[in-house]
């Protein structure tokens, strides 16, 4: 959550070494896309279109006291945050004219044919998709599964996060789903400046010991609902002002219903534990391990 005010926050993310896409910068280029007045297209007199809201499915209730839900608000982009292998992240702010306002993250998932689809196999697999139809279409990729797929991976990570965030879980709250469009509470300072995924920062001693320990917390909510998050890493775990928080949740795996949960258990562990005894060998992934299964009720299975 962010206020208006500008807040002091210590920059991680200035230095880019342990990150595979360091030609990336958090900071969005400012942007306002061009409303022309005089086509009658029906949009704001500012900004970029109206907000999305009234239309949309909303996060779970109560809806927070940050989020600008007005009719007449309007949403203005200010810039693409991440562009990704399945979806763009874009920052938008969302404001009544002379009024509130807040700033918002809005993940695009790429239809068809834009999409890598690393991910959708393990994700079909677990997965009970009742017409046959739609599941023979998905798991042969025509055009049509390909937009049936896009808009499932939004309306999963949109879902995910509702659970997640009504359990308590460190995630961002999903303010709404629009078809492939999901809108999220933006993680990061006044300025727009987006909170360092985890792999871009150096904490060290205690620091390091309070992340670990909230995202243990983090894990073991997960688990309680059964779940392991299917692509944990460094860089799908942002850090906003010393607090952790768990994002990119589209292919939560269920641990009893997909065929291969222990096994993304054990990978989603090895990957997070790996990056965080590499900076204090003191850290212990095999107990937070054992923790996980025991919170998922899978002890006495073969995990
Ligand atoms: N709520 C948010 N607030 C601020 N930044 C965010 C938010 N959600 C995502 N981002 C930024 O966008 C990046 C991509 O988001 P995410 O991991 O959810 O998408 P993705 O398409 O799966 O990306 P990738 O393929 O790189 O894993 C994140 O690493 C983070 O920098
Ligand atoms: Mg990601």
């Amino acid at each position: 959550m962010h206020e208006r005010m500008p807040r002091r926050r210590r920059r991680f993310d200035d230095d880019h070494d342990d990150d595979h896409d360091d030609d990336h910068d958090d900071r969005p280029t400012r942007r306002r896309a061009e409303v022309d007045p005089g086509t009658g297209t029906g949009g704001p007199p500012t900004g970029d279109r109206w907000s999305t809201w009234a239309d949309a499915t909303h996060g779970p209730r109560p809806t927070p006291g940050w989020l600008v839900t007005a009719a007449g608000a309007v949403d203005t982009e200010l810039g693409v945050l991440k562009t990704g292998k399945e979806a763009d992240v874009h920052l938008l702010e969302r404001a009544v004219p002379d009024g509130p306002a807040c700033l918002l993250a809005a993940k695009r998932y790429r239809s068809a044919e834009h999409r890598a689809f690393h991910r959708d196999a393990t994700y079909l697999e677990g997965r009970r998709v009742r017409r046959s139809r739609e599941t023979r279409a998905m798991a042969h990729r025509t055009a049509f599964g390909r937009e049936l797929l896009a808009g499932q991976w939004a309306g999963a990570e949109f879902a995910a996060l509702g659970t997640l965030h009504a359990a308590g879980v460190a995630v961002p709250y999903p303010v709404s789903l629009d078809g492939t469009e999901l809108i999220l509470e933006f993680l990061g300072d006044a300025a727009g400046r987006a909170a360092p995924r985890l792999a871009a920062t150096r904490p060290t001693g205690a620091e390091l010991r309070d992340w670990w320990h909230q995202l243990t917390e983090a894990l073991l909510g997960l688990a309680r609902l059964g779940w392991t998050h299917g692509d944990l890493s460094a860089y799908n775990v942002l850090v906003d002002e010393g607090r952790i928080v768990l994002i990119d949740l589209p292919q939560v795996v269920d641990l009893v219903g997909n065929p291969h949960g222990a096994d993304v258990l054990v990978r989603d562990v090895r990957r997070i534990g790996g990056w965080s005894t590499a900076r204090d060998d003191g850290i212990d992934p095999e107990a937070l391990f054992h923790r996980l299964v025991a919170e998922a009720g899978l002890a006495g299975r073969d995990a």
